[in-house]
């Protein structure tokens, strides 16, 4: 039966500082009509990454989350109706939409998923963080056998799966996180060879102590303080993956410039160093190649993506608040509807 009411998670105000739950209301309205090229999805699974709080307030590749409107986000779900050229009602189908029961999205926007794999994993593993790790650490970095890669934010989405690929590409990988609970999984699970926690007193020392011969690639998904520390590390003709800037995005005014790292240009001409932003949309052509391998390493256990699954659409505000405090191991998403039985 095609719904009428739509449960949504809408941007109240603006969040200034850091995200609080309140910035966040649920409200029930109804379905706006579907225009003739849109696809009505019932929405199973809602991505929620850090760049979610980006959007909020900041300039970013993406659409801004608008005043009123559901908050933007990946989802996965089910076709309920559509232009005939495009998926079948019943469909599982995966786009950018945002929390809510119900999205509209352009078709597109639209990439029917296969349900052989766990559902949520289209909205993580196989889905834009996979990409980002994947294209990131496999084509910008070009991280080779016996090469030291440092990971930074390296127990979360996109970070638990690109220091798995550098690990499978024969790198070392030592991963930054802020807990020695997250540093254990990736040590004795995920198959790391050291981690350091940045909230540490003596993290400066045991960095440049477990870097000692230099560092090859920094995956950077946090930003200054960080790359500060790293940079002057890196080995000679190093490569820097500018991913993300998670540092910045919850509690920093947009208006209020972030000091850059130091030391630049200098360090990069002495070292002959590369960095280089990743931004997934590059690689379209090659995301379904991508997404074959993300999907046969996962299957074949090479590859171990952990989900952190909360229960229901009313706990999306508080699954990001903790997500931005570092309270989260894997990809986080949220379960909006049921699965197909
Ligand atoms: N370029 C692209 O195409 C692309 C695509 C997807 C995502 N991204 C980027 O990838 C990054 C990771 O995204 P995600 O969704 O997977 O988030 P996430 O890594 O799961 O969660 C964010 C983590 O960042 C760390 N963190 C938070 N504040 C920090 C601070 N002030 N300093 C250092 N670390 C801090 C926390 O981990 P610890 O406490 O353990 O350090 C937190 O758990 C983000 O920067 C995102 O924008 C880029």
């Amino acid at each position: 039966m095609y719904p009428i009411m739509n449960r949504q998670a809408v941007l109240a105000v603006a969040p200034v500082g850091r995200l609080h739950v309140d910035h966040v209301k649920t409200i029930s309205a109804a379905i706006s009509a579907r225009a003739a090229d849109e696809v009505l999805v019932r929405v199973i699974y809602a991505q929620i990454a850090s760049g979610t709080r980006a959007i909020m307030t900041h300039t970013t590749p993406f659409p801004m989350t608008i005043i009123g409107q559901p908050v933007f986000a990946a989802v996965v779900g089910e076709v309920i109706d559509g232009p005939a050229v495009g998926p079948a009602p019943g469909t599982m189908v995966t786009g950018f939409g945002g929390w809510a029961e119900y999205v509209l999205i352009p078709l597109a926007g639209v990439r029917p998923v296969s349900v052989e794999t766990p559902l949520h994993h289209h909205v993580g593993v196989l889905g834009h963080n996979g990409l980002a790790a994947y294209f990131g650490m496999l084509s910008v970095s070009e991280a080779k056998t016996d090469e030291t890669v440092v990971v930074s934010a390296a127990a979360g989405g996109v970070g638990h799966i690109a220091g798995q690929l550098a690990r499978i590409a024969g790198a070392r990988v030592i991963g930054i996180t802020g807990s020695a609970a997250k540093n254990r999984v990736l040590e004795d699970e995920l198959g790391f060879s050291a981690t350091i926690n940045r909230r540490s007193p003596t993290f400066a020392s045991e960095l440049q102590a477990t870097c000692r011969d230099g560092v090859d690639v920094y995956f950077d998904n946090v930003g200054n303080p960080l790359l500060d520390k790293i940079l002057p590390l890196m080995a000679d003709h190093g490569r820097v993956v500018c991913c993300g800037a998670v540092a910045s995005y919850d509690g920093v005014d947009d208006n209020v410039k972030i000091p850059g790292p130091h030391g630049i240009p200098q360090l990069i001409i002495n070292k002959a160093l590369r960095m280089q932003g990743i931004l997934t949309s590059d690689f379209v052509r090659k995301w379904n190649h991508a997404l074959e391998q993300l999907a046969a390493w996962t299957r074949d256990g090479v590859l171990i993506p952990v989900t952190k699954i909360w229960d229901g659409l009313d706990n999306a505000p508080q699954a990001l608040v903790s997500m931005l405090a570092g309270d989260n191991l894997g990809q986080v998403v949220v379960q909006v509807g049921s699965e197909p039985s």
